[in-house]
């Protein structure tokens, strides 16, 4: 294999002969390319793309250069949620409690931040103690006792997409129908799932902005998805503003402690139940929508989930103590409250600045091996199309120094626009995408 002549075969327009890919992922993974060709090789599939035969072959050998897990024989259905990326989008820390306590199982794996976009590795690192790194078999036998594991890929799953996810990080690779359907779909299907929910994002803070390109994404992921037997289903949601108020891994934790205790913000809870219908739906827990949305409210007014959450921390290792007071997650020794500089009418809370923020603030990764500070970040109550006065509190800066609160200042100068027209923000959840086709949901 002569990797120049592969890159320039991508740079210039062309297909890779079958079996190409296959043979590229086994020599990446035994390092026998460097990750500067990978980088080059990836940069001329953002621009060229794949044929479907070339990302069936790629998914399929990142796939099979790790273990998958293995339920064979449990009648209990196993269902995932995976989101393709987004600004305070924790709507996973959520669902996998739910969904274990309406009798789902969900072996959870997931990954780091990417981009300007949170991981909910690094939300859950924040919880002290708690570990992400389970083997397959401890991972298997936690979702069989509790339900759900919450847990990071092992070099035992798609081992490639752990190594190509990072250096896609720090090498703009990231926005690519191809890429992340190979990368979100080698995760998912190692995991032996029935059915499977996608929250794909579209917005500017979402990495495919245009609502062409994430339908594209949802369709080609859904493809793939169903090919290997899971019922695959996509929701189009909302990522032209942050999910939620809190932005940032620790205070992102809290404020999943306090959605299941009743007290989350309106839109975090609309995306989490509506996905967390498309859950129980596609695994066959429910055939009704209204009664599956009935039994996620319960699980959450019950006090259920909340413990079930518990259940989780303790047996991974963390304090559960953080769902009696989260008061015990890292706290940043610096707060400020940002005020709207003027009045007028909020047209845009840009989640890209929000999560750039984040990362100046070392909330998130510059480099492949920077380290993550857990307690920094933003809460910020404004949303498109409120009404303020000038001087009026919209935002909470989380730091560990004064430069990170001025640095944070900055981000949501940047992040928050004020002006005087009325705000036009995306519908939370636009479309539902099945194998059969697109359905656009009424506002
Ligand atoms: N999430 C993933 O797992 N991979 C991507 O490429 C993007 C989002």
């Amino acid at each position: 294999m002569v990797i120049p002549s592969l890159i320039e075969c991508k740079r210039d327009g062309g297909a890779l002969p079958p079996g190409t890919w296959a043979a590229i992922v086994r020599a990446y993974a035994a390092e026998e390319i460097p990750d500067y060709q990978m980088a080059a090789l990836l940069m001329a599939v953002v621009w060229r793309g794949l044929s479907a035969a070339e990302l069936t072959e790629l998914t399929g050998a990142m796939l099979d250069s790790g273990s998958r897990l293995d339920f064979d024989g449990w009648a209990v259905p196993r269902v995932d949620k995976h989101s393709t990326g987004g600004v305070g989008d924790k709507t996973s820390l959520l669902l996998a409690p739910m969904l274990a306590c309406c009798g789902g199982a969900v072996p959870m794996m997931s990954g780091r931040g990417l981009g300007h976009t949170g991981g909910t590795l690094d939300k859950l690192e924040s919880i002290p103690g708690f570990t992400t790194q389970l083997t397959l078999s401890a991972a298997e036998a936690q979702v069989r006792r509790l339900g759900c594991a919450l847990f990071g890929q092992t070099p035992e799953i798609a081992p490639v997409d752990r190594r190509l996810y990072a250096l896609r990080d720090v090498t703009g690779t990231v926005p690519s129908v191809p890429l992340i359907a190979a990368s979100i779909m080698s995760k998912k299907l190692a995991e032996g799932l029935d059915a499977l929910v996608l929250d794909v994002k579209a917005g500017s803070g979402a990495f495919l902005a245009d609502e062409k390109d994430a339908l594209a994404l949802a369709r080609t992921m859904i493809g793939l998805g169903e090919a290997s037997g899971v019922r695959t289903v996509a929701l189009v949601t909302a990522m032209d503003r942050p999910l939620g108020r809190a932005c940032g891994n620790a205070l992102e934790v809290e404020e999943c402690i306090l959605a299941l205790r009743g007290e989350g913000p309106p839109d975090l809870m609309a995306v989490t139940l509506a996905l967390g219908e498309e859950m129980l739906l596609a695994a066959g827990l429910e055939t009704d929508r209204g009664a599956a949305r009935g039994r996620l409210v319960e699980s959450v007014q019950s006090g259920a989930a909340l413990r079930r959450l518990a259940d989780v921390i303790e047996a991974q290792e963390g304090n559960p103590a953080v769902v009696d007071d989260p008061a015990l997650l890292p706290q940043a020794p610096q707060r400020a409250v940002y005020t709207a500089p003027a009045a007028g009418i909020v047209a845009a809370v840009r989640p890209r600045a929000v999560g750039q923020g984040i990362i100046a603030l070392g909330g998130g990764r510059r480099r492949m091996e920077d380290a993550v500070q857990h307690a920094v970040g933003f809460v910020i109550t404004a949303r498109p199309g409120d009404v303020v006065e000038a001087g009026q509190p919209i935002a909470t800066i989380h730091a560990r120094d004064a430069e990170g609160l001025e640095a944070g200042a900055t981000a949501l100068r940047e992040a928050i626009l004020i002006g005087s027209g009325p705000a036009a923000p995306r519908q939370l959840v636009s479309h539902r995408v099945t194998a059969d086709g697109v359905e656009a949901i009424a506002p």
